[in-house]
Formats: structure tokens, C-alpha cells, sequence
């Protein structure tokens, strides 16, 4: 059998579970996956509900699910795990062989589709496809694990003489183009308010445009003062980080990816930074990469609030779906990450728009959404960058579209996070202010 010749220099074994309602099917398979050294069954289950069940709390690499079973399908099931164990990768197999089926197999999250009755060669391959296909996916979960619970501030009346309250605000998306940075440049300048200190740093280590958007080019970015982060003093820190026309403070990103092979070899390094520096500012605001790896990671540990930025499209919805269900494998707080949808357009009577409403979005990521953000003329946020303003400053009249939301999106980080507990508990309003501004953002 070819599958005998596997290469596994590394001794991979390749965790399984058999999802079929007929016992001698399920025997037979797994007899046949016992050939392969590389595989191991570690269950069977006999209806989608069982698959479920079983794979919830063992989280095989592969599962192996048939369509037909009493109870619950495999197409459920599999949409279940898609959503809830992320870590295993689902091979449909079935003796319908048509695009219909082979379709909703793979809506319902499926990597690949088997045809009964079932060459064993094929299925061979197709695990180990399959499987290597979803190594991104388990790294990921895995660099989530590796210590994931951040520490809790202290509350602010605990803060020492001189200490700022530090919130750090991480603005991110696994899908690029979003929004990121316009969100964290005009957060970031939105935040600023008489005796409120903020800083913004550059985390996109790989395409940074912080220092473009404000048209800054400092001697000092986020590489050299890497270079010595273990001495790091806070007060140096200070003079030799970037200060923007209108006062804010930028710790820009390496000028060119290259730049920074210490600070990808060295994944804690820009956490470090952030955590010696918070105390001296009321917001560290961070702009982030899509890449989703173990410097990304510790920076998130750090956060105070996750902004999660997505368009109101299908495919920002799903992405977004899934790195939440990496934060809350990771045991991050559900309320610790909100969602921000930019590009909204404006819902035309009648047309048929192949975008989600914000209340959608909500629903189905059960976040709660902060801040949306209509699409506007992109001529007009060019100008700014070529100005070297944050979109929000780049004209005074507060009640411009795009700008005024942003306004709405930093004056309600801004109270929820600086309001003095007490003041909220005897007001308790921050629930309305909180309704209020939501259906406010898109109001003009
Ligand atoms: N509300 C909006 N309306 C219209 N255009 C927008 C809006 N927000 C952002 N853009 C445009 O979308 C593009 C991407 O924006 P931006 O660079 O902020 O995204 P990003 O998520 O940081 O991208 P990357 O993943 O490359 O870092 C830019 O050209 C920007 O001008
Ligand atoms: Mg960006």
C-alpha cells in the first residue's frame, strides 16, 4: 500500500476520529487506517452528535464524518466543530457524489470531500493534505495556549504616585486592507484630551504604515529600541520615541521587514516594551499585521480592549469568527474583545446588498459591535496621509462623516475604560450611553 512509504522524519502521528452510523464501516476504516503508522484512531462515534461530544473533548486532528446518520448529519455536526474545536480538520465522506453535496460539505466547513464506497489510497492522501493544510491553524491555537490568561491591571485609584492608568487598545484583524491603521492613527489622536497622554505604536512588523499615515521618519522605531529593551528606561523612552504635530506620541514600525529579524526571533520583545512603557501613558494604542503569531499573540495577552476590525463582508465575518474562538480557547474574556465594522455602506430600500448589518454581525460573533464606520470617498483619507494627519484631525468640522464616528468610537472607549468606577456604578449609564452611541455612528 503507497501509504507505507509515508515520509515522517518528525514521527508526526496523525490523531483520528471515525464518524459513521454502520458499525461495520466504522470497523473496517479503521482496521485499514491501522496499516499507517503515521495515523492513529483515537475514537469512533456513531452519530453526529456523539462526533460532536467526542471531539469537543479530545480534539483529533482529523475527522473522518459521514454524511447519513440518524440523530444529527455530518453536515451539522461539522459546522458545530468548525465553530466550537477549531483544532480539527473534517474529511466529509459520502456516497452522493454530486456539486451539491460536495458544496454544502464544504459551507458547513469541511477541508475535503471522499466518495463512498472508498479507496483507501485516496483516503490516505487525503488525510495527510488535509492535515498538513491545517498546520496553520493548530500553530496558531498552540501559541494561544502557551500561556494565555494576561495579567490584570490594577485598578486605577490603585495606580502609584505619577503611574498613568496604561489601557492598551490593540487594533486588529486577521484580513489586511480592513482599516487597521486608519482606525489606530485616528483612535489613537481621538483619545487625546487635555492632560490624557497616548501613545501609538507600530506592531505591523511586516508592512508598517503608522510612519507614512503621519508622515514621520524618527532615528528611533520600535527596531532600536528593541535593541536594548531589557534596559529600557521609561524617561529615555520618552524623548526618543516620535512626537506627531499634534502632540501624540508614535513608536513607529521598522522602516523595512527585514529590519526587524530580532524582534521576530524574539516574540516577547515588543510585549516587554509595552509593558514598561504603559504606566507612563492613560492609552497605548497598537496597530498590529494580519499575522497572527507569537509576538502578535503576547501583545494581545497585554490588552486591555481588542478593537477587531472587519468590512461587512461574508468572508470578514467567518475570519473574524474564527479568531474569536481562538481568544476564547485561550480563556480571554469575552468582553475583552470588541468589534469595529468599517466600510460600512449605507443600506439602499430594495437592493439587494451583499453585506451583513451590523446587528448580524453582532449576533453571530457575540461581541459586542462599538463602532461602525461608513465607507467614504477613499480620495479624501489620501489627503490626509499626504498631509500626515490621522483622518479624524484632517478637518474641523466633527460632524463629517467618517470623522464623526471615530469621534463616537474614542469617546466611548474613552469613558468606558477612564470612568471612575463609582461614578459609573451611581450613574449607570454607561449601558445607554453605550446604546446610544451605537445607533448613533451611522447617523449623519
Ligand atoms: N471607511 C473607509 N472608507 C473608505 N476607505 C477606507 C476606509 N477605511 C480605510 N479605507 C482605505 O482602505 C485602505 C486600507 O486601509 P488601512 O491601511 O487603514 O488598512 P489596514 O487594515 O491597516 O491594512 P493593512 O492590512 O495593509 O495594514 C486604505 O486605502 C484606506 O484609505
Ligand atoms: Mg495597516
Amino acid at each position: 500500500m503507497g501509504g507505507k512509504k509515508s515520509p515522517q522524519p518528525d514521527k508526526t502521528i496523525i490523531t483520528i476520529l471515525l464518524v459513521d452510523d454502520i458499525p461495520e464501516n466504522r470497523e473496517n476504516i479503521k482496521k485499514l487506517l491501522g496499516f499507517e503508522q503515521d495515523f492513529k484512531v483515537i475514537g469512533t462515534a456513531g452519530t453526529g452528535r456523539e462526533g460532536v461530544e467526542f471531539a469537543k473533548q479530545h480534539k483529533p486532528d482529523i475527522i473522518i464524518m459521514d454524511i447519513n446518520m440518524p440523530d444529527m448529519d455530518g453536515l451539522q455536526a461539522t459546522e458545530i466543530i468548525t465553530n466550537q474545536v477549531p483544532w480539527s480538520a473534517i474529511i466529509i465522506m459520502s456516497v452522493q457524489n454530486d456539486a451539491d453535496y460536495y458544496r454544502r460539505a464544504m459551507n458547513a466547513g469541511a477541508k475535503d470531500f471522499l466518495t463512498k464506497p472508498i479507496n483507501m489510497d485516496e483516503m490516505y492522501n487525503t488525510i495527510r493534505n488535509v492535515y498538513k493544510r491545517h498546520e496553520h491553524v493548530r500553530r496558531q491555537i498552540k501559541a494561544i495556549e502557551e500561556g494565555a490568561i494576561a495579567l490584570p491591571r490594577s485598578p486605577i485609584s490603585d495606580l502609584a504616585e505619577g503611574e498613568r492608568a496604561g489601557h492598551v487598545i490593540v487594533v486588529y484583524s486577521p484580513v489586511g486592507g480592513v482599516g487597521k491603521t486608519t482606525v489606530a492613527t485616528s483612535l489613537a489622536s481621538g483619545l487625546m484630551k487635555e492632560d490624557v497622554k497616548v501613545l501609538l505604536i507600530d506592531a505591523d512588523l511586516q508592512f508598517a504604515d503608522v510612519g507614512t499615515f503621519l508622515n514621520l521618519n524618527p532615528p528611533s522605531t520600535i527596531v532600536e529600541v528593541a535593541e536594548d529593551v531589557n534596559d529600557l528606561d521609561t524617561e529615555l523612552f520618552e524623548n526618543i520615541v516620535a512626537t506627531h504635530d499634534s502632540g501624540l506620541k508614535v513608536l513607529t514600525g521598522p522602516v523595512r521587514p527585514e529590519l526587524a529579524d530580532t524582534l521576530w526571533e524574539r516574540p516577547e520583545t515588543v510585549s516587554t516594551i509595552i509593558e514598561k512603557v504603559r504606566g507612563n501613558y492613560d492609552f497605548v494604542v497598537v496597530d498590529t499585521g494580519t499575522r497572527l503569531d507569537q509576538t502578535l499573540v503576547n501583545i494581545l495577552q497585554h490588552a486591555t480592549r481588542i478593537l477587531l476590525v472587519g468590512t461587512p463582508a461574508l468572508v470578514s465575518a467567518k475570519n473574524m469568527r474564527f479568531v474569536l474562538d481562538l481568544f476564547d480557547q485561550a480563556g480571554f474574556p469575552p468582553e475583552k474583545t470588541v468589534i469595529v465594522l468599517n466600510k460600512m455602506m449605507e443600506e439602499r430600500k430594495g437592493a439587494k446588498t451583499p453585506t451583513i448589518s451590523p446587528e448580524k454581525f453582532q449576533s453571530y460573533l457575540k461581541r459586542n459591535v462599538i463602532g461602525i464606520l461608513p465607507l467614504i470617498d477613499e480620495r479624501l483619507l489620501l489627503a490626509a496621509v499626504n498631509r500626515g494627519v490621522p483622518f479624524i484631525g484632517s478637518d474641523r468640522d466633527a460632524n463629517k462623516p467618517l470623522i464623526k464616528q471615530l469621534h463616537g468610537l474614542a469617546d466611548s472607549l474613552f469613558n468606558e475604560l477612564m470612568k471612575d468606577p463609582e461614578d459609573a456604578k451611581e450613574t449607570n449609564t454607561t449601558e445607554d450611553a453605550k446604546k446610544k452611541s451605537k445607533i448613533g455612528f451611522l447617523g449623519r
